[in-house]
């Protein structure tokens, strides 16, 4: 692959990504509820590198060719791989599509698992964007966070992908317990300050089935509650706007054109290759979607990936209502909204004139012209509700 074109420009098009997990951490974050693992044994790379490859095979086989419009590596930790495991996906991926010059390739990183060579040599292979799960900037919050790495890490990795990588992004966890909104404003303004031209913010959201969930549940972990929430989204969106990188999705900001290719994708609704362990897909066959969902377990994926080709635990054709609901509930999380004459082809119908116009009255969403509609700030912050409304 040639690495040095410019970013190809976003056509406003859904696009066809390729996603690539990798399920593996140094250790487990209490909050996390993403398919990844400790190994307390080293990972077989190269196996799971040729298992990896044939699962590709079988995907392009089920969706035809198309062309990349973007690449993501995720996790887990992809910042765990050896960068001659990333080199042999990416020139995999490149023998199944076709992959032009110029799309965004990114791969999530852990400060902790940084280093200036191993930076280096992912950018070698092609990695154009990193994108690094910072969380806190400060070092009790990264310890209640169960991170590995402390401020001085964090700071130390962004520097280096700063000067590696034409592109990088990092991830806030906001919402802490006790967090105030003057200590927020705060990390906020200095996360910009070493930011790039993209920032992901997260909420903390309590998952079942993590240890933050048993605490939470047995009173030991206390997150702010709506009031509060709603108080510290609304700062988020206030200083991000005036410091010039508006949200352009629920969580995600960026300056004007420095939006995450790969995420637009999924929330715009396009087709993506889900490869390796717990990974999700969507093709695109005729008039149906077909979504897929491999085994998650990482060496039970391995043993079915070389015994058929492929992991895929769960696949199903979408029709169009559920492609229209699916539309709904990923555009409306995007600030550009929905291209209503796509959702009412699939859908076969227009937004319920009643529930639109109470939407619409309350001020939850706003329509663009004929031909899009969004959430408004208001809508944003009840967006589960809205999509609930419009959905079937
Ligand atoms: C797969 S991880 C990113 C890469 C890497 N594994 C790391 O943690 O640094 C994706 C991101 O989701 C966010 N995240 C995960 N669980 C979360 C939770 N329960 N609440 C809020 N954000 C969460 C974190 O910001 C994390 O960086
Ligand atoms: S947040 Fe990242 S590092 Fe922590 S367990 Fe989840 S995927 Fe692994």
């Amino acid at each position: 692959m040639t690495r040095e074109a410019q970013l190809l420009p976003d056509t406003g098009e859904p696009g066809f990504g390729v996603y690539v997990h990798w399920p593996f951490c140094a250790a487990k974050c209490p909050y996390c509820d993403f398919n990844s693992h400790v190994r307390h044994q080293p990972v077989d790379q190269e196996r799971f590198t040729a298992a990896f490859l044939k699962e590709m095979a079988s995907m392009r086989a089920i969706g035809g060719p198309k062309t990349v419009t973007s690449i993501f590596l995720g996790g887990g930790t992809p910042s765990l791989m050896k960068p001659e495991t990333v080199g042999a996906v990416l020139d995999g991926i490149a023998k199944h599509w076709h992959v032009p010059d110029g799309i965004e390739i990114t791969m999530e990183a852990n400060p902790s698992s940084v280093e200036a060579e191993r930076f280096r040599g992912y950018r070698a292979a092609g990695v154009n964007r990193v994108s690094m799960g910072v969380q806190a900037l400060n070092d009790r919050d990264l310890k209640f966070l169960g991170r590995l790495h402390n401020v001085a890490d964090a700071l130390k990795a962004i520097k280096l992908a700063r000067d590696i990588f034409p592109r990088m992004s990092f991830d806030l966890i906001y919402a802490r317990p006790n967090q105030t909104v003057e200590e927020w404003e705060r990390e906020l303004k200095e996360a910009i300050s070493y930011a790039v031209d993209h920032l992901s913010l997260y909420q903390l959201t309590i998952e079942e089935g993590t240890p933050f969930y048993g605490l939470h549940k047995a009173g030991k972990l206390i997150v702010p509650d709506g009031d509060q929430s709603a108080l510290l989204y609304e700062t988020t969106q206030e200083i991000t706007e005036r410091e010039g990188m508006p949200a352009y999705e629920v969580s995600n900001h960026a300056r004007p054109g420095a939006e995450s290719r790969h995420n637009l994708t999924y929330w715009r609704y396009g087709d993506y290759a889900g490869i390796g362990p717990g990974a999700h897909g969507r093709l695109t066959l005729g008039p149906k979607k077909l979504a897929t969902a491999t085994e998650r377990k990482p060496e039970t994926w391995l043993e079915l990936v070389e015994r058929d080709g492929h992991g895929i635990a769960d696949q199903e054709m979408l029709g169009d209502d559920e492609q229209a609901d699916e539309l709904l509930l990923m555009g409306l999380r995007l600030k550009e909204g929905i291209d209503l004459v796509r959702w009412q082809q699939l859908s076969g119908r227009e937004p319920d004139q009643a529930r639109e116009e109470f939407l619409l009255e309350h001020g939850f969403i706003e329509r663009l012209g004929n031909s899009r509609l969004r959430c408004t700030p208001a809508g944003m912050l009840i967006l589960d509700s809205v999509v609930a409304d419009l959905a079937r």
